[in-house]
């Protein structure tokens, strides 16, 4: 299985929870190593740039004021199947449909604050790392 690379952020609202850690406990038991990581305040300038894909759905502007309501913690992982092996361990976008033991049914509330954002493809995902980490 290929070695791949994935973007991740810890949302405003699982930072506001302090379960940052619980959240890396996972992907590190999951077999994700933590390979690039940075703690911030999303810009509203970097928070549309990223969700730009979005700009024409209903709930970007809801989306964008809430990415940048607070810190996020965002990171890079690696490891074998990281893309797929990440959604996995994030559950389903709305977390009142997210399998039992994903990081969404533990730790989101609703669709509008659900924790944490994975890259959906490896396309993505490089896209995704390079606009925040270069
Ligand atoms: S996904 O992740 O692409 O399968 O889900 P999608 O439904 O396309 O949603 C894209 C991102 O928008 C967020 N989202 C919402 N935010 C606020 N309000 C509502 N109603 C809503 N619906 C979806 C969703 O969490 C996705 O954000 P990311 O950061 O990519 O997970």
């Amino acid at each position: 299985m290929a070695i791949e690379r994935t973007l991740s952020i810890i949302k405003p609202d699982a930072v506001a929870k302090n379960v940052i850690g619980q959240i890396y406990t996972r992907f590190e038991n999951a077999g994700l190593k933590i390979v690039a990581a940075q703690y911030k305040q999303l810009t509203q300038a970097e928070a549309e740039g990223f969700y730009a894909v979005h700009k024409e759905r209903p709930f970007f502007k809801d989306l964008v004021a809430f990415m940048i309501s607070g810190p996020v913690m965002i990171q890079a992982l690696e490891g074998e199947n990281a893309v797929l092996k990440n959604r996995e361990l994030m559950g389903a976008t709305n977390p009142k449909e997210a399998a039992p033991g994903t990081i969404r049914a533990d730790f989101a509330e609703s669709i509008d604050a659900n924790a944490v954002h994975g890259s959906d493809s490896l396309e993505n995902a490089a896209i995704e790392i390079k606009y925040f980490f270069g």
